[in-house]
C-alpha cells in the first residue's frame, strides 16, 4: 500500500496554534500536560536542565495515543524551537520552600524573567505572555518593561488561582457542587489579595446571604493564605496543579478566542485610579490576549483593601525597577 498525504510539518497546510512553555518544573509541565489533553496546539517545553524538558516532552507524547490527543510535544533549551509561537507561559524560576515568602524570591527571578523575556521575543515578536513565575505582580511588570509589549499581551496569572481557592472552600463550606460557585479574588498575589465576598456566589446568590461573617472572614483568610497552606504540607516546593490548571483555563480563552471574563493580573493604566502596575481585576481574555478591565464599584473596606494591596505591589516595583536599571 502507498500513502501519499500531507507531510506532517508541512506549514501550508497545517494551521495549529503554537504554545511554548518555559520552564519544565512542577507548574510548567503540568501546564504543558494539560495542553496536550485539551490539544491547544502544538507545545515545546523550555529548560536550562539538559534533558528534563526533552524527557517530559517524550513522555508526555507517548501518552498520547492513551490520552488521544493529536498534538506534538517537544523539549529543548534553544529558543530557536521556540520561534513564532501564539502563547509563551512562563513558569521559570525557583519556587516557595516553607518560611519563605513569594516576595523573597525576587532578586532570583527578575533577572531570570528578564533574560527570558528577551529570548522569547526576539523569536516571537507576535507572541501573547502569560507569567506564572512568583512575585507573580513583580515578575509580570518585567516581563512588560523588558517585552516593550502592550498591555493586551503582557498578562499575569494568580486571580484564576486565588478565585478556584476560593470556590473550593466555599463548595466544601456549603457542601454544593462546585459547579455552582463563583468567586473573585483581586488586587495582589500575596498576602494582601482581596477576597469579594460580594461578588462570590452561589446558583447567583452572594455567600453573604449563605454564611454568617465569621464563616466568610475563614473562607477570604484561607484563601490568601492558600498557597502557604500547600508549601507547608509539600515542605520542598508549592502547589503546582490547581495553579498549572489556572494558567491553562487562560491560555485556552485566548488561543480559541472565548472573551472570557476572568481575573487577570492587568497593566493598569488609570483603572481603579490606578496607574502603571500590575493588578489583579476582572478583565476579558481572548484572541487579543487581554483584551479589556472591568471596573467594579468598590465600597468601603474592598476599596482599602485594594489599596493596601497595590502598596505592597509598588515596593516590590520598586526593587525591579532598581534591579532592571542596574
Ligand atoms: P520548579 O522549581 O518545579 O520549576 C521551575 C523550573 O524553572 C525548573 O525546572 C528550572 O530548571 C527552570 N528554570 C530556572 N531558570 C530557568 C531559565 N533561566 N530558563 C528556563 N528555565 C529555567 O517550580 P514550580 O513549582 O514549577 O514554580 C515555578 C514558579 O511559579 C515559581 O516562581 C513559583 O513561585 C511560581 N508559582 C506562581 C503561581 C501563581 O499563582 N502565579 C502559582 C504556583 C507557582
Ligand atoms: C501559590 O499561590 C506559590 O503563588 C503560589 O500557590
Amino acid at each position: 500500500m502507498r500513502w501519499s498525504g500531507v507531510v506532517r510539518g508541512d506549514n501550508t497546510y497545517f494551521q495549529r496554534k503554537k504554545l511554548t512553555v518555559v520552564g519544565s518544573g512542577n507548574v510548567g509541565a503540568t501546564a504543558a500536560f494539560l495542553a496536550a489533553q485539551k490539544e491547544l496546539g502544538d507545545i515545546v517545553l523550555l529548560d536550562v536542565m539538559e534533558g528534563v524538558p526533552q524527557g517530559k516532552a517524550l513522555d508526555m507524547y507517548e501518552a498520547s495515543p492513551i490520552q488521544g490527543y493529536d498534538v506534538s510535544v517537544t523539549g529543548t533549551q534553544d529558543y530557536v524551537d521556540t520561534a513564532d509561537s501564539d502563547l509563551v507561559i512562563i513558569t521559570a524560576g525557583i519556587a516557595r520552600k516553607p518560611g519563605m515568602s513569594r516576595d523573597d524570591l525576587l532578586a532570583t527571578n527578575v533577572k531570570i524573567i528578564a533574560d527570558v523575556t528577551r529570548k522569547i521575543v526576539a523569536y516571537s515578536p507576535e507572541c501573547i505572555i502569560l507569567v506564572v513565575t512568583n512575585p507573580l505582580d513583580a515578575m509580570v511588570y518585567t516581563a512588560k518593561q523588558v517585552s516593550g509589549f502592550p498591555r493586551q499581551k503582557v498578562i499575569g496569572m494568580a486571580g484564576v488561582l486565588d478565585s478556584a481557592r476560593m470556590r473550593s472552600f466555599i463548595a466544601e463550606k456549603l457542601d454544593v457542587s462546585i459547579g455552582d460557585v463563583s468567586a473573585f479574588v483581586l488586587g495582589g498575589h500575596g498576602d494582601t489579595m482581596v477576597p469579594l465576598p460580594r461578588y462570590s456566589t452561589v446558583g447567583g446568590i452572594p455567600i453573604t446571604e449563605l454564611l454568617n461573617e465569621d464563616e466568610v472572614a475563614q473562607i477570604c483568610e484561607r484563601t490568601a493564605q492558600g498557597g502557604a497552606e500547600i508549601v507547608q504540607l509539600l515542605k520542598t516546593g508549592s502547589a503546582f496543579y490547581a495553579p498549572a490548571a489556572a494558567v491553562i483555563e487562560m491560555a485556552e480563552a485566548i488561543l480559541k478566542d472565548k472573551n472570557r471574563i476572568l481575573p487577570c493580573a492587568a497593566y493598569l493604566e488609570g483603572e481603579y485610579g490606578i496607574n502603571g502596575y500590575y493588578m489583579g481585576v476582572p478583565c476579558k481574555l481572548g484572541g487579543g490576549g487581554m483584551e479589556g478591565v472591568i471596573e467594579l464599584d468598590l465600597i468601603g473596606d474592598e476599596r482599602a483593601a485594594i489599596e493596601r494591596s497595590l502598596d505592597s505591589v509598588k515596593e516590590l516595583v520598586g526593587q525591579v525597577d532598581s534591579l532592571l536599571n542596574s
